[in-house]
């Protein structure tokens, strides 16, 4: 049995078709989607509508289809903050197909293997310790990255050595699965923790780990054992930016969508790094509250892109 692992196709509709299309030419059997399907490009319905048309294809929730429920009660007339503009007017798009589809959809499966054992598929692994989002999060690789760089094979390394280590091993021997997978940083990795294999398939529609091609991973059981193939597939960064910049999101989401096309084109995450200055601006001039001001935000993706160019 060959299963394709997908994560984080954040709307990247172009992205998945190529995938899908890969996935079918190496005849994968079954496809499970680890989440994050929508939001960041402006294609969420073909996303979604895609995915559920599938056959043979386990899918579960990631975080941004979780933030549905919050969206769905909030008032809009307080939806008010530019940062916010692109993910709001992606859900005011949302269709009544694609938000059904999306709420049968749970946090968690257990997929059979032939050899009677599991894949546990989750987002992100349940009770995953606090520090994994500093240890292996896409902020820190663009940080480690642009002090020393390092190749794929090194982070492979690194993510063994994290996967390791005593807190992570507690919660993988909880997990009643011989294959445990996860998504969520945009980052693809795998690795053995005692006789677990743990898999991170990377990001379909927004790889960060500098290399800009859509990320899959493919899982192969066979009588002797698994083999973990990951892949890397080409599509058009620059149709799919083009395309995108002739929607309502982009322009209710311009600065949002220039960070997205940012990480498309170069595999990284600037949306750390504008936080970061936002959060200086906004404790300079004694700003409060969850959202930035459209002001802090505009000054500081400004200076974004002065400093970067
Ligand atoms: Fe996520």
């Amino acid at each position: 049995m060959k299963f394709a692992i997908i994560s984080d196709v954040h709307g990247n509709y172009p992205a998945l078709v190529k995938v899908i299309e890969d996935a079918n030419l190496n005849n994968v059997d079954r496809f499970i989607f680890i989440g994050d399907y929508i939001f960041d490009l402006p294609f969420s319905n073909d996303v979604v509508q895609y995915i559920s048309k599938l056959k043979n294809a386990d899918v579960i929730l990631g975080n941004k289809e979780t933030y549905l429920k919050g969206l769905s009660k909030d008032n809009q007339s307080s939806w008010v903050f530019d940062q916010m503009g692109a993910l709001h007017q992606i859900y005011r798009e949302l269709s009544t197909e694609t938000k059904n589809f999306i709420s049968t959809l749970k946090e968690e499966a257990y997929i059979p293997l032939e050899s009677n054992n599991f894949i546990y598929a989750s987002h992100y692994t349940k009770g995953m310790p606090q520090q994994a989002k500093k240890d292996c999060g896409s902020a820190s690789f663009h940080k480690k990255m642009l002090e020393s760089p390092f190749s794929h094979e090194q982070f492979l390394e690194d993510f063994r050595m994290l996967i390791n280590q005593d807190d992570y091993k507690k919660i993988f021997n909880e997990i009643n699965a011989e294959i445990i997978l996860f998504g969520h940083n945009h980052l693809q990795a795998y690795g053995y923790c005692n006789d677990k294999l743990i898999i991170n398939p990377g990001s379909c529609g927004q790889p960060l780990d500098f290399d800009n091609r859509a990320a899959y991973t493919i899982l192969e059981e066979t009588h002797s054992g698994f083999n973990v193939i990951e892949k890397r597939v080409e599509y058009d960064i620059e149709a799919t930016i083009q395309a995108a910049k002739k929607t309502k999101v982009y322009e209710c989401g311009t600065i949002w969508c220039e960070l997205v096309f940012l990480a498309m084109r170069t595999g990284r995450d600037y949306f750390g790094i504008l936080f970061e200055m936002a959060s200086e601006i906004a404790s300079s001039k004694g700003e409060k509250g969850n959202f930035f001001t459209n002001e802090t935000w505009q000054q500081a993706y400004n200076i974004f892109i002065s400093t970067r160019l």
